[in-house]
């Protein structure tokens, strides 16, 4: 009997949906990587036809694809897509998908792996998938010829650890971890993974890859963009929740992890989680000290957002890690929306070299700066360095030297998307998040809410498009550093 694989996607008429899972579909099918494909059953509380929902997704596609797009992969895409409208909470939602899949099966001949791919609000988590088990659409695998079900799930999986664990209980309870695809697309980008290739290809990098040679880390996801559309999702969720718990601390777990055997899922993933286990958890009374929290101004105007909101859009930490490699280097993480550009970077910052032995200086002390290796995730993507060199002209005065390999700004966000897709599909989950990585970053972030939560810290007002509050600038100036980008 044929085997093919279905997607039901919940949140079909959503934003990620529209902008980047629909994209990333149509690039797979066009560069020919998606050779059988998969049939799609289009959920959203939306009311509207087939034709309707079509024209609502091909407008976005186009606008992503650009001159790339052609009717007839676009047709043969929409020749396998149904588009299904109801409300979440509604069984009968669930028998019409059933049936509609059923069908499906009928004229396939064959059986179908149905990926149920949550693209909606977490609050909906719960309700979706109590639906799928009541309409007997998902339970453990329990044979190999059974049609087996899968979960796709975006983050952030709850708001805190109480709440993840109840819902990593829930979705452990219908569906066996090797079912289960927790989403963090950072995972899926190119250059996050290229932290492996740099670190463990490299006879320069990895040996200095250590407190021995590192001074301190750097971690930033700036936005220039401020929330937009997306305040009823963002409001009450905010910064630490929406990115740090997630995108931040994967890349630092990349950055922080030991060797791992080899790349498979079992050893990557466990490298990142004894990363997360050495993260020190920053105590309720450090809080205040260890975090800066902020919110520009003009966010309670935005709409969908309460006008008293005391969400952060802006959040700067500092953190360490208990393992001999990383012992007394710490690691700075900054994320904001509404800020002055939009980067991701990862910076290892060289300690000094002694250029003063006793009372002879080879050169004046303030004109030597660390050395950095910078790994630039977007706009563009690429790996930098400075270097210090000789200034032209008499004497030997330094200067700085940038150097870089960088890719112009590509398609990597909706690459990321492709990747995953496409590795859930041939069943490789190295690229997703495991539960217990999921439990320790709420594990460390649920630690942070309550420190605001009983020392009531400042939530600092910063200018739209600009570096965030100065109290961020603080947190490295006590310790005598700055905030670093390669090259700006
Ligand atoms: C998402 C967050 O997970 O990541 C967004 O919900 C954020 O708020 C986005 O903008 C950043 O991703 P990228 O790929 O644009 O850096």
């Amino acid at each position: 009997m044929s085997m093919y694989n279905s997607f039901v996607l919940f949140g079909a008429t959503g934003d990620l949906a529209q902008h980047k899972l629909w994209p990333a579909l149509y690039w797979l099918v066009a560069e020919g990587q998606l050779l059988d494909l998969p049939f799609i059953v289009c959920v959203g509380r939306r009311k509207m036809d087939e034709t309707a929902y079509e024209k609502f997704v091909k407008d976005a596609v186009i606008q992503s694809v650009g001159s790339a797009f052609t009717t007839s992969i676009w047709d043969s895409l929409m020749r396998h897509t149904r588009y299904e409208s109801g409300m979440f909470e509604d069984p009968e939602l669930y028998t019409r998908v059933k049936s509609i899949l059923k069908e499906q099966e009928a004229v396939r001949g064959g059986k179908s792996t149905h990926y149920f791919y949550l693209a909606v609000p977490p609050v909906h988590y719960e309700t979706i998938l109590t639906n799928l088990k009541d309409a007997a659409l998902v339970g453990k695998r329990t044979g190999p010829t059974q049609s087996q079900a899968r979960l796709l799930i975006e983050k952030p999986f709850g708001r805190d650890l109480a709440t993840s664990e109840h819902l990593e209980n829930v979705v452990s309870s219908l569906f066996a971890e090797e079912q289960i695809y927790r989403i963090d697309h950072y995972l899926g980008k190119q250059t996050v993974q290229n932290i492996l290739a740099l670190r463990f290809a490299n006879g320069i990098v990895e040996p200095t890859w250590n407190n021995e040679f590192i001074d301190h880390v750097q971690i930033q996801l700036l936005e220039k963009d401020g929330v937009g559309s997306r305040g009823a999702f963002y409001d009450g969720v905010g910064a630490l929740r929406d990115v740090v718990q997630n995108h931040m601390l994967q890349m630092l777990a990349f950055v922080a992890m030991e060797q791992p055997v080899s790349f498979d899922s079992m050893h990557l993933r466990e490298a990142r989680i004894q990363a997360l286990m050495a993260l020190n958890p920053i105590g309720v009374n450090d809080v205040p000290t260890n975090v800066v929290r902020g919110q520009y101004k003009g966010y309670t105007s935005e709409p969908n957002v309460a006008r008293d909101s005391q969400t952060e859009t802006f959040v700067a930490l500092k953190v360490s890690l208990n393992t001999p490699r990383w012992h007394g280097v710490p690691f700075y993480l900054r994320t904001g929306k509404s800020m002055e550009n939009s980067v991701a970077e990862i910076s290892l910052h060289y300690k000094k070299p002694a250029v003063c032995v006793g009372p002879v200086c080879l050169f004046p002390e303030p004109q030597v700066m660390r050395n950095v290796l910078a790994i630039r995730i977007s706009p563009d993507h690429g790996v930098g360095l400075r270097l210090m060199g000789k200034k032209p002209g008499a004497g030997l005065d330094l200067e700085t030297l940038a150097m870089e390999e960088m890719q112009k700004p590509g398609r990597s966000r909706k690459a990321a998307y492709e990747r995953l897709i496409l590795d859930a599909l041939r069943g490789d989950q190295t690229l997703f998040a495991d539960t217990r990585e999921v439990n320790l970053s709420w594990r460390f972030s649920t630690q942070i809410f309550e420190g605001w939560t009983s020392r009531q810290p400042p939530l600092f007002p910063y200018e739209a498009h600009t570096m965030g509050p100065n109290a961020s600038d603080g947190l490295l100036s006590t310790d005598e550093r700055s905030w670093y980008l390669h090259d700006r």
